[in-house]
């Protein structure tokens, strides 16, 4: 597994602020769980003492900062294993005080009891994410989002605290373009991708655990984030990187695939809802009615840099490429009072553009390592394609 962590701001289970949470923990079991406002902030009295999962990703950091920004009760360990897509920079600035960083691996059961043992919560954002890679290499995302989910379980039964599953959509597979249908909670599973299998089977596995050994789990499933610290491997920080950089940006098949947007600060809120007010065992599906084709956004990509609307290349199609994406959110809506606040996306899309333009030190390094993936990627299914040819005649 790729590493480069080196950052000596952050550590591994520091001990003094073990001490604190242990502390902390028994002053808050003590006083119950009496809910208070904080801030903007619901925060449950028996929930101040969070692990979250994959914290240096793109959706765990900002989630982290979400928190962090809004309640000064709360303390945070990120449990990462910094992976490609994980970045220790993602946490900058943020208060030490409140923020441990332990740089360790999901799957390894000895240490998940450790830290979830002096735990009140975890919200398990850890996962492969890039459905290129999982067609490449699936492998990896089978350990990961479904042996580590395993072990978080296993860990959360022991322990016996809250637990929060976040997942995506796309274990619903896709939708038709031409129609209105979106996915519900009582959607059937249908996962296309290496990917989103993996993430339809973690979510199983919660199911499971919830009704054999009554852990108290909830289960999300977003649809496609947008903002600041997405990997460049990805939509839209790769075409916006690929222009900053001088490189066309690219296109698969003929544009006209949707994909349902929503601001990742809107996730965020939908998370802590769920977290604090959620009920056990429930699904809830998190949407913010952005559906847009991907050449929709790459034009308005291409606009804001004044540049021409077909100044992109079209290149082969992914494999198995859904089709659809679309969330009713109707659900969190009504029962938790949860509203995206993110709703224009254009603003936010002209954000996002910003914060890249404002912040190159972040991710150059990624973009030659990620366009360099890209092109064995490429490679490897021009070759699979020509092997394919070959035993066919
Ligand atoms: P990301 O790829 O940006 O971040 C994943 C993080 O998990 C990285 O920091 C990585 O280092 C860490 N990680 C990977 N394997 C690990 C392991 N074995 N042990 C510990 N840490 C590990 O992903 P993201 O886009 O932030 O997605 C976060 C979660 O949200 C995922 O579970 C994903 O399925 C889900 N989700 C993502 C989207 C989206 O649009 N990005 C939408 C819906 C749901
Ligand atoms: O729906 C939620 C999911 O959204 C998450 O669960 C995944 O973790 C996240 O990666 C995302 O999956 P997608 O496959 O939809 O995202 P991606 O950014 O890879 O691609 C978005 C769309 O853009 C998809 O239709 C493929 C297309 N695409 C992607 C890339 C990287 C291109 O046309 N060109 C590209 O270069």
């Amino acid at each position: 597994m790729e590493e480069r962590f080196d950052d000596s701001r952050y550590h591994c289970v520091d001990p003094e602020f073990q001490d604190a949470i242990t502390r902390y923990s028994a002053e808050v079991r003590a006083v119950g769980r009496a809910d208070h406002r904080a801030g903007q902030l619901k925060v449950e009295r028996s929930m101040r003492n969070i692990v979250v999962t994959g914290g240096a990703g793109f959706i765990g950091s900002n989630f982290v900062r979400w928190v962090m920004e809004r309640d000064d009760s709360v303390l945070i360990t990120v449990l990462d294993a910094l992976t490609h897509a994980g970045n220790i920079h993602s946490l900058d600035g943020l208060d030490g005080e409140r923020l441990n960083f332990v740089h360790g691996d999901i799957c390894d059961g000895n240490l998940v009891r450790e830290l979830l043992a002096s735990a009140d919560a975890c919200v398990h954002f850890a996962a492969q994410t890039h459905n290129d890679l999982s067609i490449a290499s699936p492998d990896e995302f089978v350990r990961t989002n479904v042996e580590g989910t395993f072990a978080l379980l296993e860990a959360v039964r022991e322990a016996g605290i809250r637990f929060h599953h976040v997942s995506t959509d796309e274990v619903f597979g896709e939708l038709p373009l031409d129609s209105s249908e979106r996915f519900t909670e009582e959607s059937p599973y249908r996962p296309s991708s290496p990917y989103s299998s993996t993430k339809a089977s973690a979510d199983m596995l919660v199911r499971a655990w919830v009704r054999t050994y009554g852990i108290r789990a909830t289960i999300s499933n977003c649809s496609n984030n947008y903002g600041p610290y997405q990997h460049v491997e990805k939509f839209i920080p790769r075409q916006i990187t690929n222009i900053l950089t001088g490189r066309r940006p690219q296109l698969y098949g003929d544009g006209r695939n949707v994909r349902d947007w929503i601001h990742v600060d809107d996730h965020s809120s939908a998370v802590w809802a769920i977290l604090q007010e959620g009920e056990i065992g429930e699904t809830y599906l998190i949407g913010a009615e952005g559906e847009r084709s991907n050449i929709e956004i790459l034009q308005m990509i291409l606009a804001e840099f004044g540049l021409p609307r077909d100044a992109f290349d079209i290149v082969a199609d992914r494999p198995g490429h859904d089709k659809r994406y679309a969330v009713d959110a109707s659900k969190i809506m009504q029962t938790l009072g949860w509203r995206p606040t993110h709703t224009d996306f254009e603003a936010g899309l002209r954000e996002t553009i910003a914060w890249y333009r404002d912040n190159i030190d972040w991710w150059k390094e990624e973009k030659e390592e990620a366009e360099q993936r890209y092109r064995s990627l490429a490679n490897d299914r021009r070759r699979n394609r020509e092997q394919d040819c070959w035993h066919r005649t």
